[in-house]
């Protein structure tokens, strides 16, 4: 737990409204997580490829709960227009260096919201041949009516809030913050 005073600290004054997940619910969250992936597969290259900035906290508590061997990748993307289609597509400013042709490929994300990024993305890591492709989400607003591929590893049921912290933004504020919190509005 941190005091209010040290939250303040950390966000330069600027007040969350409420806790939503705290570090300790987090970590012991994360930790059972990496178990579900660890005994999800058996055999076989696993590629755990985190989609930035958002999965970076995450990622990395993430891959260190995983015991099993695997290799690790981003991906940035930037989708086109305005998601007003089913035709948008989407563009990698990073692609993975790795290939993932054969291999086992898992894609963190940190929030599904409305699913059009995870849609998009699915689609695309699908044209490369993996042997599998699952997505593991930290957070899930369950709002999404129709998913490519709905996540097989989910962190947690999360409000139909705006949050940050632990990795998620808000233009660009907040990632630092060691716990998950709504935002004032
Ligand atoms: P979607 O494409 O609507 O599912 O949105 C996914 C992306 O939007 C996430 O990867 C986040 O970067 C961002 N996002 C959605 N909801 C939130 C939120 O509550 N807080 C911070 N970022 C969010
Ligand atoms: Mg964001």
């Amino acid at each position: 737990m941190f005091a209010e005073s040290e939250i303040l600290s950390r966000t330069g004054g600027r007040e969350v409204a409420e806790i939503a997940f705290d570090t300790e619910t987090i970590a012991a969250r994360v930790a059972e997580l990496g178990r579900e992936i660890t005994h999800h597969y058996r055999e076989g290259e696993l590629l755990v490829v985190g989609l930035l900035k958002g999965s970076f906290i995450f990622m990395s508590d993430l891959v260190r709960a995983i015991l099993r061997p695997h290799q690790v990748d981003f991906l940035v993307a930037a989708s086109y227009g305005h998601g007003t289609t089913s035709s948008g597509s989407v563009r990698l400013l990073y692609d993975p260096e790795t290939s993932l042709t054969g291999r086992h490929i898992l894609l963190v994300e940190d929030i599904v919201d409305s699913g059009t990024t995870l849609n998009r993305l699915v689609r695309l890591l699908r044209e490369r041949g993996p042997r599998s492709l699952e997505i593991c989400a930290l957070l899930h607003k369950r709002l999404a009516p129709q998913l490519e591929l709905e996540p097989r590893f989910v962190g947690f049921d999360a409000p139909a809030l705006f949050l940050v912290g632990y990795g998620l933004d808000h233009a660009e504020d907040f990632r630092h913050l060691p716990f998950i919190a709504s935002l004032k509005v």
